[in-house]
């Protein structure tokens, strides 16, 4: 279905909605075979409005089959982001133990509350669906959760808890996490707080999610929780940071004193990742865009897409503990992987190399240098530029040429940049994936991530690859990958 998609800047091989207006992923759950992908969706317009949950599913997250819309807004308002449940053990009631439901759990927004300047416009609310997600029944106690006056009160993340036997939720509340729990997903007790003077706080906190990992290599678990911020991304805008603890069942703590980002470019927010994963692997998706800017990109039939699904680990690197993000392997699967040379560029020096186009493929090649850089050039003198800038320790991507940037100040505002401090001495893997309106940089497996959308006016033919340094640039196995689901 999506390779249908032949619109400009139309995705290839990242899910974007059929038609008009989608931000946040919702409700991310395996159940019966399948992979939900539920998100914040205007059916009517390709701006934010009153938001419903549109509806895809997938065997791999790569090819995506759409799906009617999921949940509409209703009396108790608009249905915001939130997440969703297998209830096994039928916990709530709405199902059989041989049926379970499907449980998604969001937060009502009172529009009409929001505009007579209350704050207790946000409410949290469940539904339930028999039949995998196709259709759902709203639960007529709702809302389950009200507001007793806190203005942002949202993006319930509900996860069981072998720790205490029950259903946690995660909740923001401005500028602090909440941590909820209950027995059948309706009655719901508040048991802690976490964060008000800890993690950056540019913006309001939004989009929680906690889960345990093991530190690879070792029998250590920690805990990350994921929180959204808006603005106060580092480069400007909406970014999600993390934080790496622990978690007794009831309280979540950190000593972590330093800001963490899981994606320094400037569009991957809002992300979550999945409940149910039959391995027990994290898998992630964001929403590959900005609030700065996502009302004003230049697409006309839909806006905006979501990040390729990435897998989450913990790794002992210099003997700190650091959240790894890299795609699954599903999306080795739809490459069609390009011949691998090993390139030498000369010091002081370039080197250019033409390829039908990049804008569908991946580049990808292991290097020891820590200074080059990367220009995708087309015939118009457009030019996305990737630099390692070994000086100052970090890598950078400017788009401020390489396309429509004039849609939006905010769009070119900043040269990104994100500080590499702990790239290894040795070789390391640079894996670039390019779709036809972002890229996506992956550092040493994931270790430093970059997401950024890209309009380019024709596609980027050229790559020239510089070596600012007196060595000689050496990239090993390097490779050209078309990519197409
Ligand atoms: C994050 C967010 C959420 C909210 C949703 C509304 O992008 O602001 O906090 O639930 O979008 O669409």
């Amino acid at each position: 279905q999506q390779n249908l998609y032949q619109e400009a800047y139309r995705p290839q091989f990242h899910f974007s909605p059929p038609e008009k207006w989608m931000n946040d992923p919702n409700g991310l759950v395996y159940n019966q075979g399948v992979y939900h992908l539920f998100y914040q969706y205007y059916p009517e317009d390709i701006v934010w409005g009153p938001m419903h949950w549109g509806h895809a599913i997938s065997k791999d997250m790569v090819h995506w089959e759409n799906k009617p819309i999921a949940l509409f807004p209703d009396e108790h308002g608009y249905i915001f982001s939130g997440s969703a449940v297998v209830d096994t053990d039928n916990s709530s009631g709405f199902g059989r133990l041989d049926n379970p439901p499907l449980v998604a759990i969001f937060t009502y927004h009172k529009a009409e509350g929001a505009e007579e300047g209350r704050n207790d416009f946000q409410t949290q609310g469940i539904a339930y669906s028999l039949d995998n997600g196709d259709t759902w029944v709203k639960y007529e106690g709702n809302p389950v959760i009200r507001n007793e006056g806190i203005k942002d009160f949202r993006d319930p993340k509900v996860f069981w808890n072998d720790k205490t036997n029950n259903w946690t939720m995660l909740l923001v509340a401005g500028d602090h996490l909440q941590i909820w729990q209950s027995p059948d997903l309706k009655d719901w007790d508040k048991v802690s707080e976490f964060g008000k003077d800890q993690g950056a706080h540019g913006g309001v906190w939004e989009c929680p999610d906690l889960f345990p990992l093991k530190v690879e290599g070792t029998d250590l678990e920690k805990w990350v929780l994921l929180i959204s911020i808006n603005p106060g991304a580092p480069n400007g805008g909406s970014g999600t940071q993390y934080f790496i603890g622990d978690f007794d069942g009831k309280t979540f703590t950190s000593d972590q004193k330093e800001h963490k980002w899981i994606d320094w470019g400037t569009d991957n927010y809002a992300g979550v990742t999945y409940n149910n994963v039959p391995n027990n692997d994290r898998i992630f998706i964001g929403w590959m865009s900005n609030w700065a800017y996502a009302q004003e990109t230049p697409t006309e039939k839909w806006r905006s897409a979501m990040t390729l699904p990435t897998k989450l680990t913990l790794r002992q690197v210099n003997g700190a503990i650091e959240l790894f993000n890299y795609p699954l392997d599903s999306v080795d699967k739809i490459r069609n992987l390009g011949a691998q040379e090993n390139i030498s560029v000369d010091p002081q020096s370039e080197k250019s190399l033409t390829f039908d186009h990049f804008n569908s493929s991946e580049v990808k090649f292991k290097t020891s240098s820590r200074a080059f850089s990367l220009d995708f050039q087309n015939s118009l003198g457009e030019n996305l530029s990737l630099i390692l800038d070994a000086e100052n320790l970090q890598f950078v991507l400017d788009r401020s040429q390489s396309g429509k940037v004039s849609f939006d100040d905010d769009f070119i505002k900043n040269v990104q940049t994100m500080p590499v401090p702990n790239l290894p001495r040795g070789e390391y893997e640079v894996r670039i994936i390019m779709d036809w309106s972002s890229v996506e940089v992956f550092i040493n497996g994931g270790q430093y991530v970059m997401t950024a959308q890209i309009f380019p006016n024709e596609y980027y033919k050229t790559l020239v690859i510089s070596n600012p340094e007196d060595n000689k640039l050496e990239m090993e196995k390097f490779t050209i990958s078309p990519i197409k689901s």
